[in-house]
């Protein structure tokens, strides 16, 4: 059951963002399918989510347990982040290409909630995701075209959020790609396109 839903935006253009109009068409189509489902919006620009910092470091994320105690102050906001991604059932992503990656607002929110102990844990054979049994949408807004062609190797937006999700355990992850906006030739469709990706998503059923 779809219980609450997480919709992480990270571009600052406010009206103008072709990832936030996308995720706002999802976001209807959410409410319709899950209408008794908690909403929690995490507006990255608005945040401006500090870096990790030493203090932040030692409380989140140190061996030494007295170490993390003492720090344990200064890592309530990535308490409260890491809480809020764990109590959800479905993650949206909304985010622009910036540099062929993603921007530095977006890496900050990913550097306080992929936490050892908390979102993933080391075990002999290596590593396990915490953050199990959700699902995820990224809306990805990009001036030129990486889904194929000449660019597609360019992109460190998409393969890293596969990665980095699928380190705390989030496999079921879908992609919208809201791609071309730069390219005249193909600027008119890049919101049209979106839109129908949008509706063909595969949001109930089985994680
Ligand atoms: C700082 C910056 C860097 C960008 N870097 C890229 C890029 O590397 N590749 C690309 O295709 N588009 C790039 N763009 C274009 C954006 O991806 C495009 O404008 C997109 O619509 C941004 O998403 P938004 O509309 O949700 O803000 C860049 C734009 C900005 C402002």
């Amino acid at each position: 059951m779809t219980k609450q839903i997480l919709v992480v935006s990270a571009s600052p253009r406010g009206a103008e963002s072709a990832s936030r109009m996308i995720a706002h068409k999802l976001d209807a189509r959410l409410r319709e399918d899950f209408p008794d489902a908690k909403y929690v919006y995490r507006d990255l620009a608005e945040d401006n989510l500090p870096h990790l910092d030493s203090r932040t470091l030692k409380a989140i994320a140190s061996r030494d347990l007295k170490e993390a105690e003492e720090n344990r102050e200064a890592g309530r906001l990535s308490d409260k982040l890491t809480d809020e991604l764990l109590a959800s059932d479905l993650l949206v992503i909304a985010t622009p290409m910036w540099n062929f990656g993603i921007p530095s607002l977006l890496k900050a929110w990913i550097d306080l909630v992929v936490r050892p102990g908390k979102t993933f844990r080391y075990v002999e054979a290596g590593v396990e995701g915490l953050a199990k049994g959700k699902k995820a949408v990224l809306i990805i807004a990009s001036g030129g075209v990486f889904t194929g062609g000449p660019w597609k190797s360019w992109d460190y937006a998409d393969p890293y959020l596969l990665q980095i999700l699928k380190f705390i355990g989030i496999e079921n992850v879908q992609t919208v790609r809201v791609e071309g906006l730069n390219v005249p030739l193909l600027a008119a469709a890049a919101i049209p396109n979106a839109e129908r990706a949008i509706s063909k998503l595969a949001l109930s059923g089985p994680r």
